[in-house]
């Protein structure tokens, strides 16, 4: 499941794992996880490329792939809510658009996939920007979600009003816009449809709705077992 925040990835993301009894690995917040062991090195946007690669290459990122109970850790320590807060949300652009670092994530995330596969009967839901291009080409379907940026900074600002965070509609359409572009137009991975995804534009639809034509997809794929 790939696309540009705010699409609704996470939540149609986590209720079709459920659904399906599928495991669930959400690679956005594994590079943000990557960001924060950044900043608590001291670092920022202008520090060396090397000592920022090193210290997100270095992070110890963990990651648990249950679809009601996702659970990203940083050193052994629950970072989920520290890692949707501004300073990393402002950084983690630039961090993962470092070769080194995506390298590091994109093997961990591969390793998480393949356990999953192997572990469950249910198969895994992955999400993030390039999961269907660069992790998992062989995906048995590849979803791409897309919004309107005025309909996905709604959204952004609902969540981040709903978990306390202060903000206001400008800043939000401002930094989505700002994130999708230099998410789009990286050297490495850009964010783009595989060219085998099916495209869904979820402007007018609802969350109920989504899940209703991902839920038609599996079974038509005949991905359950
Ligand atoms: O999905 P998210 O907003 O939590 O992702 C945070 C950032 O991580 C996003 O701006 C780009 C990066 N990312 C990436 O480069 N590749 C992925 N597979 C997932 C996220």
């Amino acid at each position: 499941m790939d696309g540009p925040s705010g699409t609704g990835k996470s939540t149609v993301s986590r209720r079709l794992a459920t659904t399906f009894g599928a495991a669930y690995l959400d690679t956005g917040a594994m590079y943000r996880a990557a960001t924060l062991a950044v900043l608590r090195a001291g670092l920022d946007e202008n520090s060396p490329a090397d000592e920022v690669i090193a210290a997100a290459v270095g992070a110890k990122v963990g990651s648990g792939t249950d679809p009601q109970a996702p659970a990203i850790e940083l050193d052994g320590e629950d970072v989920e809510s520290e890692i949707r807060g501004g300073p990393v949300t402002k950084l983690v652009s630039a961090v993962s658009a470092y070769v080194p670092v995506r390298a590091a994530l994109v093997e961990r995330q591969q390793e998480l996939i393949a356990d999953a596969l192997r572990e469950g009967p249910g198969g895994i839901v992955v999400e993030g920007r390039d999961i269907g291009t660069v992790v998992a080409p062989d995906a048995g379907l590849k979803v791409y979600l897309t919004a309107s940026d005025e309909v996905r900074a709604a959204r952004r600002h609902r969540q981040d009003s709903k978990a306390g965070r202060a903000t206001d509609d400008a800043t939000t359409l401002a930094d989505v816009r700002r994130r999708d572009r230099l998410d789009s137009t990286r050297a490495v991975s850009p964010l783009h449809a595989a060219a085998d995804a099916v495209v869904i534009d979820t402007d007018h639809l609802s969350v109920p709705g989504v899940l209703e034509e991902l839920i038609r997809l599996v079974t038509e794929r005949g991905l359950v077992r």
